[in-house]
């Protein structure tokens, strides 16, 4: 009993997707030093999960999911969906595109004008890879186009929609593909905020109840929160960190990271040793600061290098001056600048020639020229050795 229910867990914990060192340049490969698009890429999709590729424009987001998908081919690597092989640089194996499990949705959705909705959303059902015939084609996406909210605009032609409604039809059209994988690269770009909004979570309870895995590309960092249960962080073409939301904004293992998801102060970071109870002591512009916290985990690099990281909201600021002497990881400061958002008050406090960003309560009387002190919590002061 035991040993079947362990079995079938571990049929529900295989990946969707497998990727292996994928690299791919655009150049000739002859050339020296030419620059990877992606540069040794590495990492998984579980079945049923949503994992999102996060990053600034160029990072090679794209050009992953067109490998993963089959439209391009990486000139080194292995990517695996299902346990089966689609790539393999070494052995040259290329599985097609409209063989691969995986249905894509472009950021322009890619819904053809000169067709009718029910046609665009049977497409893969008359042309893809479970091709079928007959009533029953037309029927399925009905079903389909009524579970996305269109039934009742079957009949339209697809320039008919609203842009909402034609990233519906995408993703209606996507599902009757029946596939393990969906690929979406930036697919709420075009929609305003209030829409993006909500078609974010439809998005989300979609692949939820299709049961699909999804394998989402934006450069919105709150999108890819709001949506993940993993978030991939690339930066010029490699991976910086694969994690958990909460853990990529609590945990960020390099400055690049902890710039880009939310706000961070980095204070670079002139020496580091071992501190007292475990932690890192270093030396910045600020002065010497202890991080309980290092991006690395357990093993620490010391190098003279890296940065202090800690979120704004992190930052501790109490009234200064005479008698308001700074002790360990404090330090004296000016406002610079206090702009009250209503919920909370954000301060510029200049210490030293560092400025250094809080977020705090609003209602204490900090204003700009007041003396302060701040103080950085080890316990939320990260050492980032990259
Ligand atoms: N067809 C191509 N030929 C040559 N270079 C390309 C081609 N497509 C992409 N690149 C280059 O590869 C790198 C990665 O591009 P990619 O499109 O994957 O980035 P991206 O992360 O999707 O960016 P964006 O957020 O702007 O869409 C960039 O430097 C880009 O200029
Ligand atoms: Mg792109």
């Amino acid at each position: 009993m035991t040993e079947s229910k362990g079995k079938v867990m571990a049929r529900e914990a295989k990946n969707s997707i497998t990727i292996s060192g994928l690299r791919k340049s655009y150049e000739q490969p002859s050339k020296a030093g030419s620059a990877y698009a992606i540069d040794d890429i590495s990492f998984e999709v579980p079945q049923g999960q949503f994992v999102t590729l996060l990053g600034p424009s160029g990072c090679g987001k794209t050009t992953t999911l067109r490998c993963v998908a089959g439209l391009e081919q990486a000139s080194e690597g292995r990517i695996e969906m299902g346990g089966e092989v689609m790539f393999d640089a070494r052995t040259k194996q290329h599985v097609r595109p409209e063989d691969r499990p995986i249905a894509m949705v472009p950021q322009s959705y890619g819904i053809w004008p000169h067709m009718r909705v029910i046609d665009n959303a049977a497409f893969p059902l008359r042309h893809g890879r479970n091709r079928r015939k007959g009533p029953e084609v037309r029927q399925r996406a009905l079903e389909m186009l009524e579970q996305v909210g269109l039934a009742a605009m079957a009949d339209r032609w697809a320039t008919q929609l609203s842009g909402g409604q034609q990233q519906r039809l995408a993703l209606a059209r996507a599902l009757l593909g029946d596939p393990q994988v969906l690929l979406l690269d930036e697919p709420l770009s075009n929609l305003d905020a209030k829409l993006r909004a909500k078609l974010r979570q439809e998005l989300r309870s979609f692949q939820e109840r299709f049961g699909v895995a999804a394998l989402y590309v934006t450069h919105d960092q709150s999108e890819a929160l709001a949506l993940s249960d993993t978030v991939i962080v690339m930066n010029q073409g490699r991976i910086e960190q694969i994690d958990r939301p909460e853990r990529l904004y609590d945990h960020p293992r390099s400055s690049f990271v902890a710039d880009f998801i939310g706000s961070a102060n980095l204070f670079p970071v002139r020496d580091a040793s071992s501190g007292p109870g475990g932690g890192v002591l270093t030396k910045t512009d600020i002065g010497p600061v202890l991080c309980a916290r290092t991006g690395q985990g357990e093993e620490v690099r010391y190098h003279d290098g890296g940065f202090v990281c800690v979120r704004p909201e992190d930052v501790g600021v109490r009234t200064g001056g005479t008698g308001a002497t700074p002790g360990d990881n404090e330090f004296a400061g000016v406002v610079e600048s206090a702009e009250y958002l209503g919920d909370r008050l954000e301060l510029v406090i200049r210490t030293g020639d560092v400025a250094v960003t809080a977020s705090t309560r609003a209602g204490q009387n900090l204003r700009p020229g007041g003396e302060v002190v701040i103080r950085l919590d080890p316990a939320s002061t990260s050492y980032l050795a990259s």
